[in-house]
């Protein structure tokens, strides 16, 4: 009895120093202890050896032996698989992990290909700061400090000084390039304004515009109608047919909307073009002879035409987003549907 207790004692420190570190060190130890002719089968076979009277302790020495080896067994077979603390082993049937490359916004597509059309024809791009001053956003644009035109882009203010505010247009950054005084100026203006108004499927609090600019000497209102043709008929397309009608601007005279025929029905009446065949894209107009004073242009000898339009819209009209708050959501739904058309 006392030379199975020492035996069962050896077997179980034995098996406590085991360490399992794969699954053929698991089966390994399975065959060595728990196998039809391992070391806890052949533990009991000791028992024929027992005297009867010790018979009973024995049955449960040799009992609590197998219970400890299968345990062993069981909880290594636990971590191999992966389900105990430690597992170490991969369980190559589980699916892989998925890494979601990224997508360029739709507004920066849209903003890419308005670029590379205008950069086509000798366009550069400008950019300035989204935090301006009263000058560059409007003074300077021919919108002095009680001029009406400035209740059309209701303004936010940084802070509690009035000189700061967010741009409410990109014309900001023409009057920087302007500014610098290098004629002939041909550049487009891509850039994030800012407006205070209530935010809804139609309106937000900001928005994208690009604007463009182009000053020489002999740039007539021909020019300005050719180069915004030659860009419609890029982005949308060569059947797309414009129309200017008449506007204001306080940095432009003449000023002009331009409107192109609906792309979604061709012109016989939709919800995107309201039923009238037509959609507008873009403000335009001849640059003021004063705007050009105030950059110390001489209106005489130099003229220019300029034209700022909503990235949104043009985006909205060219894949029918309907709702602008879309694009600033970042619903992964609504953005993966941009995928294929990376630009
Ligand atoms: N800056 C004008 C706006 O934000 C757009 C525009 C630009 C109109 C240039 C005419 C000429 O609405």
């Amino acid at each position: 009895m006392e030379s199975l207790k020492q035996k069962l004692a050896a077997l179980e420190a034995e098996i406590s120093n085991i360490v399992i570190t794969d699954a053929a060190a698991l089966e390994a130890y399975r065959i060595k202890f728990l196998g039809t002719k391992g070391l806890v089968k052949d533990a009991f076979a000791a028992m024929k050896d027992v005297a009867p009277a010790d018979k009973k302790d024995a049955g449960q020495l040799l009992n609590a032996f197998k219970q400890f080896a299968e345990a062993h067994y069981e909880n290594n077979k636990q971590v191999q698989s992966g389900g105990g603390k430690q597992g170490n082993q991969l369980d190559f049937s589980l699916p892989g992990l998925q890494f979601q490359p990224g997508t360029r916004h739709p507004l920066k597509v849209t903003e890419n290909e308005i670029v590379n059309i205008f950069s086509k024809i000798g366009f550069t791009v400008a950019e300035g700061p989204e935090i301006e001053d009263d000058w560059h956003n409007f003074t300077s644009l021919n919108m002095p400090a009680d001029h009406t035109a400035r209740d059309m882009q209701d303004t936010f203010y940084v802070a509690q000084n009035p000189d700061w505010i967010l741009r409410t247009h990109t014309s900001s950054t023409q009057a920087r390039v302007l500014e610098e005084g290098n004629l002939p100026v041909r550049v487009i203006c891509p850039g994030r304004v800012y407006r205070n108004e209530t935010i809804s499927a139609r309106a937000h609090c900001f928005f994208h515009q690009t604007e463009g600019l182009y000053i020489d000497k002999k740039v007539s209102f021909a020019d300005l109608k050719q180069t915004l043709y030659y860009f419609v008929k890029e982005m949308f397309g060569s059947n797309t047919k414009v129309r200017f009608r008449p506007s204001y601007f306080p940095f432009t005279e003449p000023s002009a909307e331009m409107d192109i025929s609906c792309t979604v029905c061709g012109g016989k009446g939709c919800n995107l073009c309201k039923h009238t065949g037509w959609v507008e894209i873009l403000g335009c107009g001849m640059v003021h002879p004063d705007l050009l004073r105030n950059f110390n242009i001489d209106p005489e000898v130099y003229s220019g035409f300029a034209f700022g339009m909503g990235v949104e819209r043009i985006t909205q009209i060219k894949y029918q987003v309907n709702d602008l708050r879309l694009y600033s959501q970042n619903d992964i739904r609504f953005l993966k549907q941009f995928t294929s058309i990376q630009q």
